[in-house]
């Protein structure tokens, strides 16, 4: 006897057979509804079926199964998304935005199979949304990842299971199930769909999503499933990745039987012969294109055969056999306002447009690439001119026209810089290029660094903004200094890959936060050499504004206990660089906190404790606690503060954070599951405090109590 008949030994057989039979019912009336869009039920009887199922399962809750139509929601909010590994990497297409493409993607089919008669091919709309695997075990849906880099993506179980068209299981009547298969396919939301969710957005003071396929993409990464169901997600499947214990021999056998297993299909798709018919079908799909009730930015042409499909192999990224034949890039009229450069990962420096905000292809742009110098001058493109912008699928937006008649003789021409505007380096040219570039290799990380310097912990404490997003800011050329990070909009961030809408409204609202860090926090995020979080401290306490840092003299800087020389030079030099006193002036006129009076540097450096550290509170003598000429190093997790708090309180408290276990530390404080910092400072004989006697020094052990 099997465990699960054992452990229901008690429940009455019809019970056990009624509810298996409920759930085939309402999987197939699923089926009717979703995959075929043919219901032969009304909605009443339907739901007459799932309050019946309901009724028994809350009966008999030791009979749900995973894979019960009742269970799509309910999975509590995770953390964060697991890696999934695809067993067969999701590749990507090639595009192609012409006939003439089309036609040599043919030819070198022909040429590569040496076949001479038309290729049969499957042709079919390309969804607008994000690429999906979910692998089916026996029939029963186990796990569900989104793309990803293609080789691996993250886990969305849970949300995938609130899509009501994905059935949690398959349906076995007119194919046997293969063992396992791995179904891929596009999630997207309905054009009605996004517009009502966009409304309700609006209403609710939430920004509203710039496209359905960003709206679709946001709505299956929310970490909590139940908003994931909230929201009109629906899903198309278009292939497999893994199979087992089934032989597939073309693209349309692979459609139609994921259809008869229940796998919602795109009910537009066809088999055609040779090239000719392909083209055609692109034209008859571009006419319905603004008809259908989803986005589809073009049709996907796939070698039908998979035999073929096998000897035309692969290249790094996309197969041989399939190709996107993209429909016509949206274009759109705005005017320049501006153009800055960009330096790339390479020292490529690029010039980009900076937009008045249109919207194009779905999403509102304020940038355009311009390529290079040359191409400025063959287009005569100048600051002030009205333009038609130019924007295909993902591409980065770029400048098609100059619209000269509407010049008004106020237009700025664009010369290009001949040094980098990051790091001031001359820039080079190799003869017969186009491209200008950094010739400082350090470039490009140095101002990667110094960004995610500036957001670190122990700086402003951006949340959100750390190395990946650092590199893509300063790669789309959005970031040149820090200042930057102040200017960023909305519409920037969503252009970004891997940038839902909600993450971006998260960062913007992080940034916004921390224009009100404490003097200190500046002063060391600014990243002057020799300048740490103490003499930031120092620093804030002694002169109250960032202006009048400025115009101190190392005289003056010496004057102060703590700084010496060489931390005076450092400091007079990165005030003389104009460079960074417009970086100054910039970050005041973006609303950063720059002063602060001696009362609000005590009572704001610590927000934990507004600045009270005082002992002796039987006696009511308050003196003000100082650590001042000791220094400490944490180990292993505070359970009253987190780390940074900590370092913190130290600092306001005068004393000394170290960065590694030396002979000179005073105390090492130990919290739990300390690291091998332990081991050194016994060796080293250092003092080693646990976290209550550290709240005591503190004056603050009631903390832990
Ligand atoms: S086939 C190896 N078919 O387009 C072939 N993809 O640029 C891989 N897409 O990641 C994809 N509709 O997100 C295929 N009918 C369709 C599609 C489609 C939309 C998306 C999919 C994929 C991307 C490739």
């Amino acid at each position: 006897m099997s465990n699960k008949t054992q452990k229901n030994k008690h429940i009455p057989k019809e019970i056990q057979k009624r509810i298996e039979e409920l759930r085939k019912e309402i999987n197939y009336h699923n089926y009717r509804y979703y995959v075929l869009d043919d219901p032969v039920i009304s909605d009443e009887e339907y739901d007459a079926l799932m309050r019946e199922l309901k009724r028994l399962e809350e009966q008999y809750p030791e009979l749900i199964t995973p894979d019960s139509p009742t269970q799509r929601v309910g999975a509590p909010p995770a953390e964060g998304f697991l890696p999934v590994e695809h067993s067969v990497p999701m590749l990507s297409l090639d595009d192609a935005f012409s006939e003439q493409e089309v036609k040599d993607f043919d030819e070198r089919i022909k040429r590569q199979l040496n076949l001479n008669e038309d290729i049969e091919y499957t042709v079919e709309p390309k969804m607008d949304g994000l690429a999906v695997e979910l692998v089916y075990e026996k029939g029963i849906f186990v796990k569900g990842s989104t793309r990803g880099d293609g080789y691996v993506g993250e886990d969305v179980t849970p949300n995938l299971r609130t899509i009501r068209s994905i059935p949690l299981r398959l349906i076995d009547q007119e194919l046997p199930i293969p063992e396992l298969i791995e179904a891929r396919g596009e999630v997207f939301m309905n054009k009605k769909g996004f517009e009502e969710l966009n409304k309700e957005r609006i209403e609710k003071g939430e920004p509203p999503f710039a496209n359905p396929r960003n709206a679709a993409a946001g709505s299956l990464r929310q970490l909590d499933p139940s908003i994931t169901a909230s929201r009109p997600l629906d899903i198309f499947f278009y292939g497999i990745g893994l199979v087992k214990g089934y032989e597939f021999k073309s693209q349309w056998e692979i459609l139609n039987s994921l259809k008869k297993w229940g796998l919602k299909i795109n009910g537009l798709i066809k088999k055609v012969k040779g090239i000719e018919a392909a083209i055609k079908y692109h034209h008859e799909i571009a006419k319905i294109r603004d008809n259908l009730d989803y986005q589809i930015d073009g049709i996907v042409i796939k070698v039908n055969d998979l035999k073929l499909q096998e000897l035309l192999g692969q290249k790094a990224r996309s197969p041989r056999w399939a190709i996107a034949y993209k429909f016509a890039a949206e274009k759109a009229i705005t005017r320049i306002v501006d153009i800055l450069l960009s330096v790339g990962r390479t020292g490529a420096v690029t010039p980009v447009a900076v937009m008045e905000p249109v919207r194009v292809g779905g999403v509102i742009v304020r940038r355009a690439t311009l390529h290079n110098e040359d191409e400025i001058r063959r287009k005569d493109i100048r600051i002030g001119d009205w333009v038609i912008i130019q924007r295909a699928g993902d591409v980065i937006p770029e400048v098609v026209k100059v619209l000269k008649e509407r010049r008004t003789g106020n237009e700025k021409e664009f010369k290009m810089p001949d040094t980098c505007p990051v790091c001031g380096s001359k820039l080079t040219k190799k003869p017969g290029e186009a491209v200008w570039r950094c010739p400082n290799p350090d470039c490009f990380p140095r101002l990667v660094r110094s960004i995610i310097h500036f957001a670190s912990k122990g700086a402003m404490n951006i949340e959100g903004l750390g190395s990946k997003v650092a590199e893509q800011l300063v790669t789309a050329g959005l970031v040149r200094k820090v200042s930057d990070i102040y200017k960023l909009q909305l519409s920037d961030l969503t252009s970004l890959e891997r940038f839902a809408e909600k993450s971006a409204k998260n960062l913007l609202d992080e940034i916004e936060k921390s224009k009100n860090r404490p003097l200190s926090k500046l002063i060391y995020a600014l990243g002057i050499r020799h300048v740490g979080e103490v003499t930031a401290q120092l620093l804030a306490r002694h002169f109250g504004s960032l202006d009048a840092l400025s115009k101190a003299s190392e005289q003056e800087l010496l004057k102060i206990e703590g700084i010496g020389p060489e931390v005076a030079t450092s400091i007079k030099k990165w005030f003389s660089d104009p460079k960074n006193i417009e970086l100054i002036k910039e970050l005041k006129e973006l609303g950063v906190k720059s002063a602060q009076s001696p009362k609000e540097i005590k009572t704001k450096t610590h927000e934990l404790f507004q600045g009270e550290f005082f002992n002796n509170k039987e006696t009511q003598e308050y003196q003000k606690i100082s650590l001042e000429g000791k220094s400490f190093l944490f180990t292993g997790a505070l359970k009253s503060m987190t780390r940074q708090e900590a370092k913190d309180i130290v600092i306001e408290l005068g004393g000394r954070v170290a960065s590694s276990v030396s002979k000179k530390l005073d105390y090492l404080v130990v919290g739990e599951k300390p690291g091998s910092k332990l081991e050194k400072a016994k060796k080293l004989g250092i003092k080693i405090i646990n976290e209550q006697e550290f709240l005591k020094m503190i004056g603050k052990e009631e903390l832990l109590k």
